[in-house]
């Protein structure tokens, strides 16, 4: 087999093999393909795309390219969620332990940030003394124990996966919806679970930034799952303003704190409950939607999802204080509003924007071996349809640094839109891709 006749193919539009797409895989991972041969089929595969059982074919391949994890001593149905990525987006901090507390065992493998905030593991490790890297032996035995672990994905997990999408980002070949779609699964299945949820987000804070296109993203993962009977269902869900209030990675626990005592935004406690009672439907916890979203908001109430918060922070060796006391969350040196500049409505908020602002203040990732600032970010005072008075705060800013602090205020108040008229609502979850058989 020859890495230039697998490029001319695809370059004519034809369909690959699942040897020739094992061939490019398993070459590109050991050094034994080139980068710009490596290149050049991405870009073939960009604009000709991949039919379904190539995609499913590249996914296991990027699957095999590294170790996987083995889950079957812990008992039940392991469910696990993933986003494709938005501004805000720390439901898995609620998630983790509410569906835990529902008695779904949740042995989850995080990866850090790249871009806007950190990832899941960053924000765990803005709680003090937070341990994101256990043997996986201490991984099982903490599952079986309270039910739930969280840990940093391990390089070991498709390691095709990360030199592909390094190469990706700077050969312009990351939104194509087949090598998202293969990225992500690959991990997921690399990473045990019996059954997987998706939260495809969609808007301008998201890879996704028409409906139609999250749509087929959504289809193309759950399509792989069933290809490889891991039952897999899809939520599609708005990312046009960021979720929740705050966005930074200690404040993000913080909301996601408050959100587990029932004084969270309700958009991320309605996405919270949507994405829970799918993964509840998928454990067998629960006969229905309406049961499971039953179920979850029984465990917010009395308490018992905080409980299992504090307990699984404890087992890792944060500091549990974090969840009834202030100050123990790394906390930004300056703070200053974002005043509005007109009175009105909130017409929209661009989450991009947002985004970069936050970025800005060092809260995200310029590059891998970045370093982030756990303290710093923005808290949105107004979100879409809101009414504001000009001078109001839109948001406040939390800098280490009063340069900085100037100029994310300035990208804060450009991603605001305020208008005359109030809008009508935005819809939360736009739809459901449910699994196929
Ligand atoms: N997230 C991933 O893991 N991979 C992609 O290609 C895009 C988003």
């Amino acid at each position: 087999m020859r890495m230039y006749d697998i490029i001319l193919k695809k370059r004519n539009g034809k369909e690959l093999t699942a040897g020739e797409i094992q061939y490019f895989i398993a070459g590109y991972n050991a050094g034994e393909i080139p980068d710009y041969q490596a290149s050049a089929l991405l870009m073939a595969i960009y604009f000709q795309g991949l039919g379904d059982r190539e995609t499913a074919d590249l996914t296991m391949a990027i699957r095999d390219s590294g170790e996987q994890a083995d889950l079957s001593a812990i008992p039940g149905i392991k469910v696990d969620k993933h986003s494709t990525g938005g501004v805000g987006d720390k439901t898995t901090l609620v998630l983790v332990p509410l569906v835990a507390a529902a008695g779904v065992p949740v042995a989850k493998m995080s990866g850090r940030g790249l871009g806007h905030t950190g990832g899941t593991v960053d924000k765990l490790e803005s709680i003090p003394g937070f341990n994101v890297t256990l043997e996986p032996a201490q991984f099982i035995d903490q599952v079986r124990r309270i039910g739930v672990a969280v840990v940093a994905q391990t390089g070991h997990l498709a390691p095709a996966d990360k030199k592909l999408y390094a190469l990706r980002d700077v050969t312009a070949t990351v939104d194509s919806i087949p090598l998202i779609a293969s990225s992500v699964m690959s991990k997921k299945l690399a990473s045990g679970a019996d059954a997987i949820v998706l939260d495809v987000k969609v808007g301008s804070g998201a890879f996704m930034r028409d409906t139609q296109s999250a749509f087929k993203l959504a289809q193309t993962m759950v399509a792989i799952g069933s290809r490889v009977g891991r039952r897999t269902v899809a939520l599609i869900t708005d990312m046009d303003q960021p979720l929740g209030f705050a966005i930074g990675n200690a404040l993000e626990v913080k909301e996601a704190i408050d959100t587990l005592k029932g004084q969270g935004p309700g958009d991320l406690l309605e996405l919270c409950l949507s994405l829970g009672a799918a993964m509840l439907l998928l454990a067998g916890k629960a006969e229905s939607t309406a049961e499971g979203r039953a179920k979850l908001l029984t465990l917010l109430e009395s308490g018992q999802a905080l409980q299992k918060f504090i307990e699984f922070i404890t087992a890792q060796g944060g500091d549990p204080r974090v969840a009834w006391e202030d100050g123990i969350l790394p906390a930004a040196e300056f703070t200053a509003d974002v005043p509005a500049l007109a009175s009105g409505y909130i017409q929209g908020i661009n989450a991009e924007a947002i985004g970069r602002s936050v970025m800005l203040l060092g809260a995200g990732r310029e590059n891998i071996d970045s370093r982030i600032d756990l303290s710093v970010g923005i808290v949105l005072k107004k979100k879409v349809g809101d009414p504001v008075k000009q001078g109001e705060a839109l948001a406040v800013t939390h800098a280490n640094s009063k340069e900085r602090l100037e100029q994310a205020r300035e990208l804060v108040r450009s991603a605001y839109r305020i208008g005359e008229i109030k809008p009508p609502p935005a819809r939360l979850v736009l739809g459901t891709v449910p699994e196929m058989f």
